[in-house]
């Protein structure tokens, strides 16, 4: 089955609401593309909860602060309609050129071309223009305490304009599900939150992390890694793994465990921005280690940056 592709807000709008009518519900997987097997086990979740399943893809420039790398964020669109193809059982990808797209009602005229929609998820041309100038956007949500610890400290804006693009893509796609994966860790505990404090009628799954068969947590950014990159990055599952059986054989001390975390890494050559242990809910720090933490990581390896993480349940 080859997905429908929906470019405006308005069409997407109206599917949803005419699926909606005929008592079916719609389960909306959000990405930015660049599809691999750990979107594609959102969607199997999506399709298990849901009669119809909504793919997004949409590099959202609001979650990218100016220094990033939106610009290079890998894109392949015609590869990433192949590949819902293959696997099937996806009837919308949601492609919007613009999100911050609101036509004149801003009483604005854009400088970017609006119309060229054959690019095929690129809104690269006008990348802040929802962060600076006259169309700046005004309105933004912010889950205060929980996107500031983690990846918040070193990407201040990242959850904001996470939850304000999800926020828009609930309101557009009304999906009665939405599934996130647990490789982002925070991100998934910020939209559980935002849903619950805002009242939005829709069900968030958090889907479990997919790995490599080495190990290494699937990322869209891992095309960016050269070879010896890659083969240096498998010190962050290699440590995980470890400070897991560890915690299994008794480990309580966290400050032991994280040096030990920290210590593999750079021993492989990784930059560390942090290794938290954290409650899996608050994401705030625990003074042991016990059921219900997680072990959060972002290290660079070059230019890349990676994140993973290991919960610990069963202790
Ligand atoms: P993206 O990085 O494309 O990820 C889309 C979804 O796939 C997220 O929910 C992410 O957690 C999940 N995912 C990525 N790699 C995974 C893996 N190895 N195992 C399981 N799930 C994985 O996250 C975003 O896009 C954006 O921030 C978005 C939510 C779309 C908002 O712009």
């Amino acid at each position: 089955m080859e997905p429908k592709i929906i470019k405006t807000k308005d069409e997407m709008r109206a599917w949803s609401r005419s699926i909606r009518s005929q008592g079916k519900t719609i389960g909306l997987v959000p990405t930015m593309g660049c599809l691999h097997h750990g979107h594609l086990s959102l969607i199997t979740q999506a399709q298990k909860h849901t009669h119809h399943v909504v793919v997004s893809i949409y590099v959202n420039p609001g979650q990218f602060a100016v220094t990033e790398d939106l610009s290079t964020y890998p894109s392949d669109f015609h590869g990433d309609i192949q590949k819902l193809k293959s696997i099937g059982g996806v009837d919308v990808v949601f492609n919007p050129h613009d999100l911050y797209d609101y036509g004149d009602r801003l009483g604005i005229k854009r400088t970017t071309d609006n119309n060229n929609n054959n690019n095929n998820n690129n809104n690269r041309g006008e990348t802040v223009s929802c962060l600076e100038g006259e169309t700046k956007h005004e309105t933004w949500v912010r889950v205060e305490g929980l996107e500031k610890g983690l990846c918040g400290k070193s990407r201040p804006v990242f959850f904001r304009g996470v939850a304000t693009v999800v926020a828009k893509l609930f309101n557009i796609v009304e999906p009665d599900v939405a599934v996130f994966g647990k490789k982002d860790y925070q991100q998934w505990r910020v939209i559980l939150r935002m849903v619950l404090d805002l009242d939005f009628a829709v069900k968030v799954i958090g889907s479990e992390l997919t790995r490599e068969e080495d190990g290494l947590a699937m990322s869209s950014r891992n095309v960016h890694l050269s070879p010896q990159e890659r083969e240096q990055a498998l010190s962050i599952s290699r440590a995980l793994f470890e400070a897991k059986s560890a915690a299994y054989k008794g480990e309580k001390i966290v400050g032991d465990l994280r040096q030990s975390v920290i210590e593999s890494i750079e021993a492989a050559g990784g930059k560390i921005d942090y290794v938290e242990i954290v409650d899996q809910e608050s994401l705030e720090t625990v003074e042991e280690i016990k059921n219900g933490v997680v072990v959060c990581v972002a290290a660079w390896f070059g230019k890349v940056r990676l994140i993973d993480n290991m919960e610990i349940d069963v202790l």
